[in-house]
């Protein structure tokens, strides 16, 4: 059975699917996106996915195509016609098709495409030994709050830790740190965790948000401000977020052992609240 996705209202398989080559979304990556976890066929945290999806377009002058109900729809939809428990849902949304000009056309259509596949959360050896990551200098944009489409950035950094072995880059601006290529980052420092700040330097994770609320419901010591590098290098403890990710502690960095070398204290809680939040919530929707 191949995968079923859905282009401009309707759902087909994906090897049926086809887009203009004018599409700006493949001629500038003009368009914002997002990925959905799902857990035993519920969508987790979907109402904080579209709000930030809505934000996104905001952020880029596209017009939000479909209402919130109509998306939670085509989600189920989606959901229901592949194969996987767990899945992943991607949306994305360009400016349409056109003639190639900087400038936004006028009267161009966006082009709405969502697809959804198995979601593969990361195996138990490897959330019991932890992963490694690099470090890089972040050189993405000024504007990385917006899910943009326009990642090639993102896959120059990622590739660099591919390079290296290693699973995700840590990147730091102007000597603070950012995040990974494609997740959050956190530290705990002497029992403290540390999220950077939300702002235009980093993408708000919904993933950041649920450990932030755990840690708040749990009662651990969490603050949210600037980190700097030196703090990221000397952290007892350095984790990884995201929606496909959930956390992951980092265990190697640079290739020297992170805290002891093994997941933390800390890491083992958050985990476990995480796993513990998520069935819960599966448990209410059901
Ligand atoms: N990436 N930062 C960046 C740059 C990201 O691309 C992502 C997610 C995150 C974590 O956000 P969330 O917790 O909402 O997934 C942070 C997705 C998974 C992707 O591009 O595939």
């Amino acid at each position: 059975m191949s995968e079923i996705v859905y282009l401009n209202g309707e759902f087909m398989p994906l090897e049926d699917a086809r887009i203009p080559v004018l599409d700006r979304g493949f001629i500038f990556g003009d368009g914002v996106y997002e990925v959905i976890p799902v857990y035993s066929r519920h969508p987790f945290r979907l109402r904080e996915h579209l709000a930030r999806f809505k934000r996104s377009h905001e952020a880029i002058r596209l017009e939000y195509p479909m209402t919130d109900a109509d998306w939670t729809e085509l989600v189920g939809e989606l959901v229901a016609r592949n194969r996987s428990d767990d899945q992943s849902v991607y949306l994305q949304v360009t400016r349409g098709v056109a003639k190639r000009d900087h400038a936004f056309p006028k009267g161009a259509t966006p082009t709405v495409f969502g697809m959804s596949g198995p979601l593969s959360t990361p195996a138990r050896e490897v959330v019991e030994h932890g992963v490694s990551a690099v470090s890089a200098v972040d050189y993405r944009w000024q504007r990385c709050d917006i899910k943009s489409t326009s990642l090639l950035a993102n896959c120059l950094l990622r590739q660099v830790a591919a390079d290296a072995g290693a699973v995700e880059v840590v990147m730091f601006r102007d000597g603070f740190l950012t995040e990974g290529s494609s997740s959050n980052v956190f530290v705990v420092q002497n029992g403290i965790l540390l999220a950077t700040p939300k702002n235009n330097l980093v993408l708000p994770g919904i993933t950041y948000d649920v450990v932030l609320e755990l840690a708040q419901v749990h009662g651990l010591a969490h603050e949210a401000r600037p980190v700097s590098e030196q703090e990221v290098r000397a952290a007892d403890e350095i984790w990884v977020t995201s929606s496909t990710k959930e956390v992951l502690a980092v265990t190697s960095f640079d290739g020297k052992p992170v805290g002891s070398g093994k997941p933390g204290s800390l890491f083992r809680r958050i985990y476990q609240y995480y796993q513990d939040f998520k069935r819960t919530v599966m448990r209410q929707a059901a």
